[in-house]
């Protein structure tokens, strides 16, 4: 990092904690909380089947992210205590149209185009634009939240609206910004209302989102809010659970699996602004995980 990047980065980190609430000194000498973050022990934990993800996504309450914790079903992967992972069904189990439409594109643009091309999802029928993706391809972080909003339905791009400025306000102090990380959604277009989706809009987006992942191949997921996390984690748990856990990511046309982390959605976090300093957390470990992975 530059010298230049540095300060803007502890600016940012500054700025954040400011608006998180943190504006006093309790001690006398300031704790380094990058340290303290690096002694905490990773969980790397598993996903299930691809057939189930969209069922984990089965009612409207379900998406939110200010659910109370739930009791969740025990399972086999659960018990296991090291990194499992259960792979995704082989391709012959999951043949619908949009499955078949989706893994044919070989690149980012032929999967915008074969979206374009699809009149599988109905919200595309209300929708003024198709919300594909924002920031760099190329990029080792991608960031999947849950369905553009009327700023992004306008825009064509996920994330410019109120959310998407404090999301670009959580990236800033760990050094992220839209050249260093690919934005995109679980759903593709604006639901009416900003409702929930349903299961089967989701549904029908999934071989797309999944293909997503496939072609744009970061080295980190961060799934922002509990839609986008229990559908693509196959998980039954609401976001309060799930946050802050490592999973390991899989799809069939993968060469390997992608460490995931589960956080808040920025728009969570500014209804609940207390949740921020769990947020904070998140992308620390995102952060070193990033370092890890660059220096294993
Ligand atoms: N919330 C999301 O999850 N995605 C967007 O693109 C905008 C708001």
């Amino acid at each position: 990092m530059r010298d230049g990047d540095s300060t803007a980065a502890v600016l940012a980190a500054l700025a954040w904690q400011i608006e998180a609430g943190a504006d006093e000194a309790i001690d006398i000498v300031p704790a380094d909380r990058f340290a303290v973050a690096a002694e905490a022990p990773v969980r790397v934990e598993p996903t299930l089947a691809a057939p189930n993800r969209a069922a984990a996504t089965s009612d409207h309450a379900a998406l939110r992210d200010d659910e109370p914790p739930q009791t969740a079903r025990p399972r086999l992967a659960d018990a296991a205590p090291g990194p499992v992972l259960l792979r995704a069904a082989p391709p012959a189990l999951v043949d619908t149209p949009a499955h078949s439409l989706a893994r044919a594109a070989r690149s980012l643009d032929e999967l915008r185009e074969a979206l374009m091309a699809f009149d599988g999802c109905p919200l595309k029928d209300t929708a003024t634009n198709l919300v594909f993706a924002d920031g760099n391809p190329e990029s080792r972080v991608m960031i999947v939240g849950e369905a553009p909003g009327a700023d992004e339905d306008r825009a064509g791009k996920p994330f410019v609206g109120i959310s998407g400025q404090l999301l670009d306000r959580m990236l800033a102090p760990i050094g992220l910004d839209r050249t260093s990380v690919y934005i995109t959604n679980i759903i593709f277009w604006r639901p009416p209302g900003n409702r929930q989706p349903t299961t089967a809009e989701v549904a029908a987006c999934l071989p797309f989102v999944e293909r997503h992942i496939e072609l744009a191949n970061p080295d980190v997921l961060m799934l922002t809010g509990g839609a986008s996390a229990k559908t693509l984690l196959a998980r039954n748990e609401g976001i309060m659970r799930l946050r802050g856990r490592w999973f390991l990511y899989e799809s069939t046309g993968m060469s390997r699996p992608i460490p995931a982390l589960p956080t808040f959605h920025p728009a969570f976090l500014l209804r609940q602004p207390a949740q921020k300093r769990e947020a904070w957390r998140d992308l620390l470990a995102l952060s070193e995980k990033l370092g890890e992975l660059a220096h294993p």
